[in-house]
């Protein structure tokens, strides 16, 4: 029997300004999503991408005296650029102005209206371009656009548009019958609050903006940018050329997205594979926004944190801890400095570093830097085997809900209780007491055998700091990780030797008002 198939996707992201911590966000929780899965023996398949066409996108371009396929090249090669430096294992990068991309949607489009589920007609309303989305005069708010708070346009044009309101019963019974669509439970109740006040169809081309994908069928208009860039999730795939490659990891298991695009994956997007019947994505899961020291990301007020330059200042996995760590995902958190400086001094340099270094120090000492056959008569670290037993069962239970904080919690607690083990235990005494020299074997095993197991759990979270606690506790020369979770106890074996290096997370000090890494 083959692997089992786990499919994860973030949204594709607009390439009309550079990637922030925002967009870095969701990246890095599929990813940790990702590596955790492939760890725990699945075949992953990992999709990113770039969301490119549309009204906005041509707005920046213009704005920037380019024409939009010269922009938007220039837009994706920083994406590309931030995930390689972010390690981010996406198996795939789709980009809605390829070939693969374009014609599969226009033969959907073609498909759907041949099916009747698209008709021509008037559309007259209100146009928000930040968003892209459609508007009618009742649902604004302060005549504003009711998502961003942002001015919106007038629009009267002719367009296409997809029955929507025909899948309104099908949609309200799949939220019936799948309590777990839509995580976390609060979103999916908001959402089910607006289904309840109504459906309608839904514009799907747009009759005066030319970059995008024309209309098969009438080629003066293009696709509504969100038609387009929801396809994604199976163009990529193949859909429907490559049977076997979409067959394979379609239904998607989880769409990780920000919360402000939820109508668009928890309704239209169902409607959508409903019309093509094909099968809906098991869930949709709709995290929490990042501001930046108590204000919204937003280019007026100059304040989008560059990850890059973050990473180079602070590490690209200090920032990845920090990220997943500091806000339970689902909720909306705030990114400060001295918050991030506080986790990498107090969690990864004191904790976890100091850990290491002192195991290796007396590894070093008392055994010449040789690990030592432990005693089976001695029960010191018992607590410890006993833990890292409930340590795997819980990390399944919170990494199935996309739970990362309570994950990391969870881990450090075990970082905790191996620290207050070297305490207890105290092994310079028992280096004292020749007596007592198979308590001291022990102890230096179990507490390298302890931190062996902390780098396999952090790897999805810190793939650099898990194998470089590995190389130090000699077990990956190679520079690459554990091929496997490998959560036994007595993984590490006896007679290896230690390879202590710099203590990992040196302290940092907070930065000069002024010298903060924004972008
Ligand atoms: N192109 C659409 C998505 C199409 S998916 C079929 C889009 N793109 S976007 O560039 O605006 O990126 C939106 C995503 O970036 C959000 O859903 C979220 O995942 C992430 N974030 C952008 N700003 C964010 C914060 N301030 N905080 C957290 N994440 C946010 O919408």
């Amino acid at each position: 029997m083959g692997k089992p198939v786990f499919c994860i996707s973030t949204p594709i992201y607009y390439v009309n300004d550079v990637p922030h911590i925002g967009h870095s966000y969701t990246t890095i929780a599929a990813d940790v999503l990702a590596r955790y899965k492939r760890m725990v023996g699945y075949d992953v398949f990992f999709l990113t991408g770039t969301d490119e066409h549309g009204q906005k996108i041509q707005r920046a371009a213009r704005a920037n005296n380019e024409e939009p396929s010269v922009f938007i090249n220039r837009v994706v090669s920083g994406f590309k650029r931030l995930w390689e430096k972010l390690c981010i294992s996406n198996d795939d990068f789709i980009r809605t102005s390829e070939d693969r991309h374009v014609n599969r949607v226009q033969k959907v489009f073609q498909k759907i209206y041949e099916k009747g589920d698209i008709y021509l007609g008037m559309y007259e309303g209100w146009y928000c371009i930040p968003c892209e989305s459609f508007w009618l005069d009742s649902q604004l708010v302060n005549n504003n656009c009711p998502d961003c708070s942002r001015p919106v346009e007038k629009l009267k044009e002719e367009n296409y548009f997809f029955r929507l309101s025909k899948y309104r019963d099908r949609i309200i019974e799949h939220f019936e019958k799948h309590s777990d669509f839509i995580r976390p439970i609060s979103r999916r109740n908001e959402l089910w609050k607006r289904i309840m006040s109504g459906m309608d169809d839904i514009s799907v081309s747009r009759a005066a903006v030319e970059w995008g994908i024309p209309v098969p069928m009438n080629t003066k208009h293009t696709i509504y940018v969100w038609i387009d860039a929801l396809l994604n999730y199976i163009t990529a795939l193949g859909y429907d050329d490559e049977p076997e490659r979409f067959n394979k990891y379609w239904p998607a298991n989880v769409h990780i997205i920000g919360k402000e695009i939820l109508w668009f994956h928890g309704v239209i997007w169902p409607a959508i594979l409903m019309s093509l019947e094909i099968e809906v994505p098991h869930q949709i899961h709709a995290h929490g926004w990042w501001t930046i020291e108590g204000q919204k990301i937003s280019k007026s007020l100059g304040n989008a944190i560059d990850p890059i330059a973050i990473t180079d200042t602070y590490g690209v996995d200090a920032y990845r801890y920090f990220i997943l760590r500091e806000v339970p995902f689902g909720l909306d958190g705030n990114f400060s400095y001295t918050a991030l400086i506080n986790r990498i001094n107090s969690d990864l340099g004191n904790d976890l570093g100091n850990l290491l270094h002192r195991t290796l120090t007396m590894v070093e000492k008392y055994f010449d830097g040789v690990l030592p056959v432990y005693c089976s008569e001695s029960r010191l670290g018992q607590e410890l085997i006993d833990h890292a037993t409930l340590l795997k069962d819980k990390i399944e239970i919170e990494m199935r809900e996309l739970q990362f904080s309570r994950c990391l919690e969870a881990i450090w607690e075990f970082v905790a209780m191996t620290n207050k083990f070297v305490e207890d235990s105290k092994p310079w005494v028992l280096a004292k007491d020749k007596t007592r020299s198979a308590d001291l074997r022990t102890v230096i095993y179990n507490l390298t055998e302890a931190i062996r197991t902390i780098s396999v759990y952090i790897y999805p979270f810190m793939p650099n700091t898990a194998v470089e606690v590995q190389k130090q506790l000699g077990l990956s020369a190679s520079g690459e990780p554990y091929p496997d979770l490998k959560t036994e106890w007595g993984g590490i074996k006896h007679s290896t030797r230690v390879n202590k290096g710099k203590p990992l997370f040196p302290r940092v000090e907070m930065p000069e008002a002024g010298k903060l890494g924004g972008a």
